[in-house]
């Protein structure tokens, strides 16, 4: 292991917002990729990914993403819906959905169905009003707990706060002892600009024990 003693440090207070947002995305990943559907009040369906994105605790099960405030300051759908109907399914993107995935993340009006604009199959849901997504092999339906704002205007963070209420995973990817069979779920990750991830490079570290 090298120690490095060479740095460029860059104040974030003196730089443009992109040039920040460009230089998080190229250091914090690979970043898992949450497909979020979600419904306004009238009940139109709405899919999104977001990389903003992790699980954080399981007392209760929970996980957050963040729907940017866009350049225009104003709000992207998901976070509207959310307003409006404070429920959600979370899906994970493995590498056979990457470019009908993609193709819901183009800045479709606020009265498209993406499940129809991009090609997916909605299942309903047992608990929550947005549909599943039946091409994902994990789907985990959610109740809004929280959205906690980060900053202000545009590029500024809505962190979405969701308690699990289920988990349905497809048959062919459950183990045993109820979790996902990682050997086969190919999910994919999000790097800088326009790259991403696989899991095809793994590796077991096992835990140390104090000395
Ligand atoms: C893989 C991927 C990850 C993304 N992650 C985020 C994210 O974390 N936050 C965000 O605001 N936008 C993210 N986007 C862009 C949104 O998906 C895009 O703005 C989308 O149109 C928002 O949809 P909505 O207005 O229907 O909510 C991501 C796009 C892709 C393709």
């Amino acid at each position: 292991m090298q120690a490095f003693s060479e740095y460029k440090t860059l104040v974030c207070s003196e730089r443009e917002k992109r040039a920040n947002f460009h230089t998080m995305l190229s250091c914090v990943l690979p970043r898992p990729i949450a497909f979020v559907s979600t419904v306004s009040a009238d009940g139109l369906p709405n899919l999104a990914p977001f990389s903003f994105f992790n699980g954080v605790g399981s007392s209760p099960p929970a996980i957050v993403f963040s729907p940017a405030t866009k350049a225009d300051g104003t709000d992207k759908d998901t976070l509207v819906n959310l307003r409006e109907v404070p429920e959600m399914v979370v899906q994970v993107v493995p590498y056979a959905m990457r470019d009908a995935m993609n193709q819901a993340s183009a800045a479709y009006e606020r009265d498209v169905n993406e499940f129809e604009a991009a090609g997916f199959t909605a299942l309903p849901s047992r608990f929550v009003k947005p549909p599943r997504v039946a091409e994902s092999p994990v789907q985990m339906e959610c109740k809004l707990l929280d959205i906690v704002k980060v900053g202000e205007g545009p590029l500024s963070a809505n962190i979405c706060i969701g308690e699990i209420l289920c988990f349905h995973v497809a048959d062919d990817f459950l183990l045993e002892n109820d979790t996902v069979d990682v050997d086969k779920i190919d999910l994919v990750g999000r790097m800088g600009g326009e790259w991403y991830s696989r899991m095809t490079d793994r590796f077991e570290l096992p835990k140390p024990s104090a000395p």
